[in-house]
Parts: C-alpha cells; structure tokens; sequence
C-alpha cells in the first residue's frame, strides 16, 4: 500500500488486464480500468478516499439505493496528447454540478478536493489506461449512492462515492437518427431532470426502446407539459440550424445543463456564428425541414462529443437532413476536440492538466 502526498492511499491490483484490451478497437464504456477510487460518508462525514482495484461493491440487500434510487453521476473524459500529456476539460464543472445533483436528490455534497485529488491520483495510477488512439478517450464515471440501509422512505445514512473508468470510443457508432418524442416524458418541472441522476436514466429507457424498435438511436423529448417544445436528447443536448442561426433550448428544471453545450456556444459565439438560446417549437422545426431552411440538427455532450442528427421522426414521418461539406457540426467538433486532445490554442482556459 502506497500513501501518496495528498494522504491517498493506492492499492495497486496484482493482475493488470490492459493487455486484454484492443485499444484500437474500443466500443463505449464496456472494459473498465484496473482502479476505482473509494469514498465513504458515514456519521455525517467522508472518510479519507481511496484507490483501490477494480471490483464488486458489498451490499445488504436493504440499501437504499435498490429501494428509493438516491444515485447521481457525472460524465468526463481523459484525453492524452501526442506527448503522452493527460488533459481533462472543465473538471471543475462536473464537481459543481455532481454536488447540484446531490443536493436535489438529498445526498451529501463531496468536498472539491477529494473530487480532483481523488480524480488526479486516479488517473496516474491507471494512466495506461488512456487511450491514444484517434477519437478515443478515458470514460470517466464519477457516481454517488445511497449505501446505508432501510426500508423508511427517507435519505440514507451513508453514502459512497466511486470514480470507475472505461477507456472507449465512439458513443455512436453511425449516422444518429432521433425520434421526437409525442407521448412520454422524461423529466417534469420541479423535477429532477437537471440533475444527473440514475433515475432520470431508468425513465427514458422505455420510450427509447420503442424508438429503437422503429429504427431511431436515440429520443428528443419534448416539453412534459404541451409536448410543443424541443427540449435535450437522452444523453445529450441539441442544437438546431436554421439558416445560419445556431439554436438550443434554455436549460430549466427539465434539463441538464451540459458542459459540452455551454462551451460550444461560446466557441460558436467565437468563430462569428449567430446563436440564440431559446424555445424551440417541434413546428418550427418541421416547417424549417419543409421548406429547406433547417441546416443541421445535432447533439452535444461528453460523450457524444458532436454529433451529427442525419433524419429525425415525427408522428409517423421521417425528416431528413442534407448533408452539408462545411457543417457548424464538424466545425465546433473540431474546435472543441481540439483544445481537448490539446492539439490547438485554449483562449478560454478550459483544458486542465493532470
Ligand atoms: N443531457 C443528458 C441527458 C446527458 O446525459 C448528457 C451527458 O452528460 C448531456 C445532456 C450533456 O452534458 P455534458 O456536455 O455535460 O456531458
Ligand atoms: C456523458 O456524456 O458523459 C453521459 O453521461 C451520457 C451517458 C448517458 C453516457
């Protein structure tokens, strides 16, 4: 056992399995780095985090979290340079919001620093485990769970929070066709669907398995009230162009407010794009996509990076997409991935080195 100067203690695992790993064939999220890191919150405070190997977590079967779903979780990516340099982007945003999440679903808030010694000590000791391969990264999946136990409906008593990794590729593997979503919802107002959390997850799978049954990948959900209203997709907000306007919703209680989405609006803003944040009508859309004005549709988000909508459906008829040689889409992919994998200038401060 290793202590290292931020008083982490690292067991290492004895048995390595990278080299079970075709790095060069990566699918998303399906292998996982030989550590995790391990918090516990019990008597009302954190212990000292660990780094420990990869394994299974001891329940009893009346934890709560199998009963009343007190889980949150973020979304990040470690991305190495040409030098083997190891970046992240914007790591300070997903600690805000894993303690907006928490609080919402009545969980105690992690102090910043076990998320980004935790995280930085994390990823040093598995740093093999980043992928240097074209469009590959190190998925990162901080989450926290109600680990206490009892059947009373009521928060738990402890907590843990776990930082496991996947090192993956792509999150599409193709085209990204989506379904605008009539009927179900995912989130209401004075929900939880600005948080990031498991059930949020757990209520989009249904309708997304009719989706996918009809041959979409993914659904937009529309606004629970008049389903009048584009609102994000199941694991990534959406732009629209019309024209050469640049659209997204504003966030509100129903939406997350995704990193990816913020920062390609600045990037936008500063590549001369015209933006506008603001309602938009499934009506809209369709009359845009009739009369040739809708451009481009696409999604944005840690995982999905930018990805590009090449039809969408409603109510029974698909629309779709030209496909355009000099899209905003692969623009701000390129601009964004770029300060990502540390390949270009980084004028809004956001990339962090490990
Ligand atoms: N919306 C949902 C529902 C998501 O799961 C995600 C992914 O994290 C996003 C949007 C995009 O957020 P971010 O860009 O912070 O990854
Ligand atoms: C992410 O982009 O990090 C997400 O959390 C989306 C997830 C559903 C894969």
């Amino acid at each position: 056992m290793e202590v290292k100067s931020n008083n982490i203690t690292v067991e290492r695992t004895k048995r390595s399995k990278i080299d079970q790993v075709d790095f060069d064939n990566l699918s998303f999220g399906s292998v996982f780095a030989d550590h995790m890191l391990v918090c516990d919150y019990k008597n009302g405070e954190w212990g000292a985090p660990s780094v420990v190997p990869y394994q299974p977590i001891e329940l009893e079967p009346s934890a709560k979290i199998f009963h009343y779903g007190q889980s949150i979780f973020e979304g990040m990516k470690a991305y190495k340079d040409d030098q083997g340099g190891v970046w992240l982007f914007r790591p300070e945003e997903n600690q805000k919001r894993l303690n907006i999440s928490a609080k919402r679903l009545a969980m105690p808030e992690l102090p910043k620093e076990i998320f980004m010694e935790g995280l930085a000590t994390l990823l040093q000791v598995d740093q093999e485990w980043i992928p240097q391969t074209k469009g590959s990264s190190l998925y990162i999946r901080p989450f926290m769970f109600a680990s206490g136990n009892g059947f009373h409906a009521s928060p738990a008593d402890a907590y843990k929070f776990i930082i496991a990794c996947a090192p993956s590729g792509p999150y599409f593997s193709g085209k990204v066709k989506v379904l605008i979503e009539e009927r179900y919802s995912r989130a209401a107002n004075g929900g939880v669907g600005f948080a990031k959390a498991g059930g949020n997850y757990a209520a989009q799978f249904y309708p997304t398995q009719l989706a996918v049954q009809k041959g979409y990948n993914q659904v937009i959900w529309t606004d629970d009230n008049t389903h009048e209203y584009i609102e994000e997709a199941g694991a990534m907000n959406i732009f629209v162009r019309i024209n050469d306007t640049l659209i997204t919703a504003p966030t509100n209680d129903r939406i997350l407010d995704g990193i990816t989405r913020k920062s390609i609006l600045d990037i936008a803003a500063d590549e001369g794009i015209e933006t506008e944040v603001r309602k938009i009508t499934v009506a809209e859309v369709i009359n845009a996509a009739k009369d040739g004005s809708l451009k481009e549709m696409f999604g944005a988000g840690t995982a999905a990076v930018v990805s590009p909508i090449s039809a969408f459906g409603y109510k029974e008829v698909d629309y779709n997409l030209p496909e355009l040689d000099q899209s905003y889409a692969a623009l701000l992919k390129k601009r964004i991935t770029d300060i990502q994998y540390n390949r270009g200038d980084d004028k809004f401060g956001w990339r962090y080195r490990v």
